[in-house]
């Protein structure tokens, strides 16, 4: 899959998309990232991407014209790609749109900065708008990073066991269940028993406990898309229901 990220500041990418996971994918060819400077689709001599906002107001804007050449000229590279402006006025990134993306043939990022971008950035050259959550960051780079590096890893082959990513947080609206390595004993905490004796319908069972358990007393909205038979919908509800009493006994 190939990425194309349009920005002001490409250095800010130079660690996390040579590193690790995406770094190696990169080399085997699996992934083809490019960064790439806004400033060289400016064509005056002080490489301007921004201006005063029409009507007035504190901050600058990004103007429209450098992002249009950009995504014109990506886009005659990488017809298939779809265009994303990473802002925090977008469709909030979840999973399930990090696996649609996963099947994409491209996809161009485009980072905002300052106080905003010209709205004609997105309504001439964009496919969505995507926000990584309800904050604020400094720009849309970090953003960026988030969810190349989340989309990436879906791609088949980046990440070496498929299996490890079919059971991960998330993928099915729960946590992931609680993971143990060596020592079996550290300080007074045990390994739960039941992962110590190979029985391997039990292991699973209870893996499947333990992520409708958290799920339930962290992230109670997750449930209502999970898919549990009556006796996990039950046992939810029980956790769910200890969980708010001991909130409100920590709060009291
Ligand atoms: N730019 C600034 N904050 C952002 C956010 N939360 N998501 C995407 N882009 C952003």
């Amino acid at each position: 899959m190939r990425f194309d990220i349009v920005t002001i500041f490409p250095a800010m990418f130079d660690g996390p998309l040579s590193s690790s996971i995406i770094g190696r994918a990169r080399e085997k060819g699996l992934l083809e990232i490019n960064v790439h400077d806004l400033r060289k689709w400016t064509y005056d001599k002080h490489h301007v991407t921004d201006d005063y906002p029409y009507g007035g107001g504190a901050g600058m804007v990004m103007k429209v014209e450098p992002f249009a050449s950009a995504v014109e000229e990506l886009k005659t590279q990488n017809p298939g790609a779809k265009v994303a402006l990473m802002t925090p006025g977008g469709k909030l990134f979840n999973q399930r749109m990090a696996q649609d993306f996963s099947s994409l043939p491209g996809l161009i990022i485009l980072c905002g900065r300052y106080e905003g971008v010209d709205e004609r950035v997105s309504g001439l050259f964009c496919d969505m708008e995507v926000s990584i959550g309800d904050y604020v960051l400094t720009g849309g780079e970090i953003p960026a990073m988030v969810m190349l590096d989340c989309v990436a890893r879906l791609v088949p082959g980046v990440v070496g066991e498929e299996a490890s990513i079919v059971h991960e947080s998330h993928s099915d609206s729960l946590l992931e269940h609680p993971h143990y390595t060596r020592p079996a004993e550290f300080r007074d905490a045990r390994v739960p028993e039941v992962l110590l004796n190979g029985d391997h319908k039990k292991i699973e069972a209870w893996r499947r406990e333990e992520a409708i358990k958290k799920t339930a007393s962290v992230r109670p909205d997750l449930l209502a898309k999970a898919v549990l038979t009556e006796k996990e919908r039950v046992m939810a509800g029980d956790f769910m229901e200890k969980a708010r009493r001991r909130d409100g006994d920590e709060r009291a």
